[in-house]
């Protein structure tokens, strides 16, 4: 039974995971605060801020989970997608740490990882389907085993994160946006507003044309009222909430049906909305399928979803070359 070490840099988020017999003793979690004067994640600065992060993250990760690090069996590492130059820092230090210890490496698949949150304190069964939405991606995945996922529908263009993000931005609010339109809504008014939904055959989403519909009503409200945006703030984050909610839900719902599927999961960065978990719980209730959503901590990036990735390829001897490359692009 393995005891790795697991590292995730692929984008703003330094973080490092220790897992044991497929058991996470600590996941440490650096997220960086530079990109918010910028309105979005700054390449660069990432990259940076990975390079001064990286090893008192490991180091906290090893010493909270009270293992030494010639306990080690394997060191694994996100591949990707993501930012290459993220990526960069954390495959060459997982190279450098492995090369001094005398490991074997295991490379891991971003979004894989996100799918696999859900096994680290849960057992879903296969067939199941998985919805991840995070800042980059948002997919449908049919999962018939750990590690066999094929990949059934995905956006066209934006990632519900971003639709988050970018909606937010068009109310003035600050990056990320997605968790501050979640906290606002709270107070606010689902049904006040009512946006465009897009018209995508299949199980595949579009977002962008949601954001122009927000934009164009803001600037004709906004003329009538300058303060509109101010006065009717939580419920316009309800009801952009409620909208994308919505999208994201349906197509699942159609995507589980068409394949005669009787268990869900959730996965990404956005899997932490509060009003999306309880509509997917709801959904899953009224048709009588399964559910399943990783704890808060392995919803948004981690290097807990990579180590228990990980943890199923070293039991299936499933090792990568010390010359292998990060990839920004990573199909599942
Ligand atoms: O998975 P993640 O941490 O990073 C990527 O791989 O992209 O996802 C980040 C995304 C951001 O767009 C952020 O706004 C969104 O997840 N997010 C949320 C919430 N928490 C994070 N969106 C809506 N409501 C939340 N509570
Ligand atoms: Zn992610």
């Amino acid at each position: 039974m393995p005891t790795i070490l697991a590292i995730e840099s692929s984008c703003d988020d330094t973080s490092a995971a220790i897992c044991k017999d497929g058991k996470i003793l600590a996941n440490i979690i650096f997220s960086q605060k530079v990109h918010e004067a910028w309105g979005g994640v700054v390449p660069e600065l990432a990259s940076r801020a990975h390079m001064k992060n990286i090893i008192i993250t490991v180091d906290t990760a090893i010493r909270q989970s009270g293992i030494k690090k010639e306990d080690l069996d394997a060191i694994a590492f996100t591949r990707g997608p993501g930012l290459i130059g993220s990526l960069l820092v954390g495959v060459s230090f997982a190279k450098g740490l492995g090369m001094a210890l005398g490991l074997p490496l295991i490379e891991v698949n971003h979004m894989q990882a996100h799918v696999m949150a859900n096994f680290i304190d849960q057992t879903p069964s296969f067939p199941h389907i998985c919805l991840t939405v995070s800042g980059g991606h948002t997919q449908i995945i049919l999962v018939k085993g750990e590690l066999d996922m094929e990949l059934i529908g995905e956006t066209l263009d934006d990632a519900a994160g971003e639709a988050f993000d970018k909606s937010a931005k068009l109310l003035g609010l600050t990056y990320p946006g997605g968790p501050m339109i979640d906290k606002l809504a709270q107070s606010g008014d689902p049904d006040r507003f009512k946006f465009a939904e897009p018209q995508i055959k299949g199980y595949n989403y579009s977002f962008s044309g949601l954001k122009t519909s927000i934009l164009y009503f803001i600037q004709a409200q906004t003329k009538l009222n300058p303060d509109f945006v101010k006065d009717n703030l939580n419920d316009l984050c309800a009801s952009i909430q409620k909208t994308i909610v919505d999208i994201l839900l349906k197509k699942l719902t159609f995507a589980v049906r068409e394949n005669h599927i009787h268990e869900i999961a959730l996965a990404g960065g956005v899997s932490a909305n509060s009003e999306l978990r309880k509509r997917f719980e709801e959904l899953g209730k009224v048709n009588n399928w399964k559910t399943h959503i990783p704890r808060f901590e392995y919803c948004t990036d981690n290097a807990a979803m990579i180590a228990i990735v990980a943890h199923h390829k070293f039991l299936r001897n499933e090792f990568c070359d010390y010359d292998v490359e990060p990839l920004a692009r990573y199909h599942l």
